[in-house]
């Protein structure tokens, strides 16, 4: 079942809303939002994602091009994956998926062919900001990286495909290299995809984004263009994915020609063809750091018309943490809908054993509050049967409630107190800043409350713009999250031996 949110969203989505909101700035406005403390670098940080200059959105979006994945890419199940996928001016593409055993994608163990046909439509009525397309596919082929592969893929084909798919390996066949098998063919009828969980539904959202990259260099004015091209996501049910069609995005692909820099895996992916499967430099294995304040790094969309930005602090002194969720109804967070502050504790993290590279995470919900930020959610709130929402008749814009005292409130679907299994990790990017990928929400709107709900991928990632202590702070100038007046001085450098190592101890500590 949606929660009402999903409806008001929805509202809220056709609704004109004018007013902006902005980062609390002055000392009276951060009162007004409750004992939030707001860091520099963190409230620069969500002021550069309301910056609609950096950001446009391609409508109808032009699809010709090479576009590849940035790095290892993680879908539910879990699924480790990189993708390169070409759209040709006569609407045909060639799409290549790379899948791996680990979660760094260095070992390969099949890689897919897709070649088909798509065609745009009409803006979505649902994604606001997304254009549908239909597609068809024309040919699947599939060449095994090991033995292993081989044997694993072919037993679950036998399992799950009728008679028709009995032969698409013959018996008895001994892995070869190279060797092309075909899974689906348009012309022969014969699709043996299913047994895979493969589908193309992906292909039936889009949406290309052009931002504005600030130049590192010295003496160099002016941006560099990034080309994001977003297909819709999978659903995080497995039994679901075949038929779900899409409401949300999967982490962006970028486009061969306009991609960040610098982007080791980029290169090595666009060379990367069936035969030759990229293997992406080697990383460390980080243990999960928490500790400090944490920021969306784009507007967000979750399926079905919701958009957010997110803003957390964890203590790992006592393990609390709190969590800022900014609500709004169109794709570049501009016009807000309604924020809520939730906070509680989670528990030590143990290494997940479903999802390699990943940490297990229980966390509880037990203080809520809510800000309605437009008419529409006053209007939903203020009408909610007493008892259900904080003090039914009271609310209004830009006031906040504590929505505790009703144990959350039933609209916006927050019961209190609640527990959520959650699945994290972090990861250092190129330019050495901390990342912090949370769970994938499940699809269906539900919350992860069980454990076996918990999250087989992630959403996408917060970057670090304070640490515990503010030691890391320092290391995210304002100049390196994009600022157009760069000077390389500014610029970081990689992270020093000594505070590597106050990292690792942080960890220990933290434990
Ligand atoms: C497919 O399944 C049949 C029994 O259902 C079995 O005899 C055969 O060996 C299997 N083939 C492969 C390649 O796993
Ligand atoms: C946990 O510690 C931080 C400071 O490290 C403090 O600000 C916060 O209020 C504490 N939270 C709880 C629930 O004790
Ligand atoms: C909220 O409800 C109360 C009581 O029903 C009403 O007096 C008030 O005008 C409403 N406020 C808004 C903004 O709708
Ligand atoms: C860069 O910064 C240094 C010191 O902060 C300053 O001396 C220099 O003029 C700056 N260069 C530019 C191009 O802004």
């Amino acid at each position: 079942m949606l929660p009402t949110w999903w409806l008001l969203a929805l509202l809220a989505a056709h609704a004109s809303g004018k007013k902006r909101w902005d980062v609390p700035t002055s000392q009276a406005e951060q009162h007004s939002t409750g004992k939030l403390q707001w860091e520099p670098q963190c409230q620069y940080h969500l002021r550069h994602l309301q910056d609609s200059t950096r950001i446009s959105a391609l409508l109808p979006p032009r699809l010709e091009g090479h576009w590849i994945s940035t790095g290892c890419e993680v879908r539910p199940g879990p699924e480790f994956l990189t993708r390169s996928y070409l759209f040709y001016s006569n609407r045909l593409f060639k799409a290549y998926q790379f899948y791996y055993r680990d979660p760094f994608c260095r070992d390969p163990s099949y890689s897919l062919v897709i070649k088909g046909k798509l065609r745009l439509r009409q803006a979505s009525w649902i994604t606001r900001g997304a254009t549908e397309a239909d597609y068809h596919l024309h040919k699947v082929g599939i060449v095994f990286h090991s033995q292993r592969a081989m044997q694993e893929i072919a037993a679950r084909v036998n399992q799950t495909s009728g008679g028709g798919c009995k032969g698409f390996l013959p018996p008895g066949r001994s892995w070869a290299p190279g060797a092309l098998y075909e899974l689906l063919s348009a012309k022969t009828e014969r699709d043996c995809t299913a047994a895979l969980g493969f589908a193309m539904h992906e292909l039936s959202l889009v949406r290309v984004e052009k931002h504005y990259q600030p130049l590192l260099q010295p003496q160099q004015a002016g941006s560099r263009v990034v080309e994001e091209l977003y297909l819709g996501d999978i659903h995080t049910e497995w039994s679901e994915r075949l038929h779900y069609r899409p409401t949300g995005y999967q982490r962006p692909m970028q486009s061969a020609m306009h991609h960040v820099h610098p982007c080791p895996a980029c290169g090595i992916i666009y060379r990367s063809d069936e035969h030759r499967p990229p293997v992406l430099p080697a990383r460390a294995e980080l243990p999960v750091q928490l500790s400090g304040r944490w920021v969306s790094t784009q507007c967000e969309v979750r399926p079905a018309v919701l958009f957010l930005t997110r803003y957390f602090i964890f203590h790992g002194s006592n393990r609390s943490w709190e969590g800022y969720y900014y609500h709004y109804s169109d794709p570049l967070c501009r016009q807000p809908t309604f924020t809520i502050y939730a906070s509680g504790h989670y528990t030590k993290g143990i290494p997940s054993a479903k999802v390699r590279g990943g940490t297990d995470l229980a966390f509880k919900v037990t203080h809520a509050r809510v800000t309605p930020m437009d008419q529409v959610t006053v209007a939903m709130l203020n009408s909610s049967a007493p008892g259900s929402c904080g003090e039914a008749g009271s609310w209004s814009a830009g006031l906040e409630q504590d929505i505790t005292p009703t144990n959350g409130c039933l609209a916006l679907g927050i019961k209190l107190p609640h527990v959520e299994y959650e699945l994290f990790k972090t990861e250092q990017d190129v330019k050495d800043r901390s990342l912090l990928f949370i769970g994938e929400r499940p699809t269906d709107g539900s919350s992860p409350d069980r454990p076996d709900k918990r999250p087989t991928s992630y959403q996408a990632p917060l970057i670090q713009c304070a640490g515990a202590s503010g030691t890391f702070a320092r290391y995210i100038s304002p100049n390196y999250v994009g600022k157009e007046e760069t000077n390389q001085s500014k610029v970081l450098k990689p992270l020093p031996v000594a505070l590597v190592l106050f990292i690792a101890l942080q960890f220990v500590i933290w434990d």
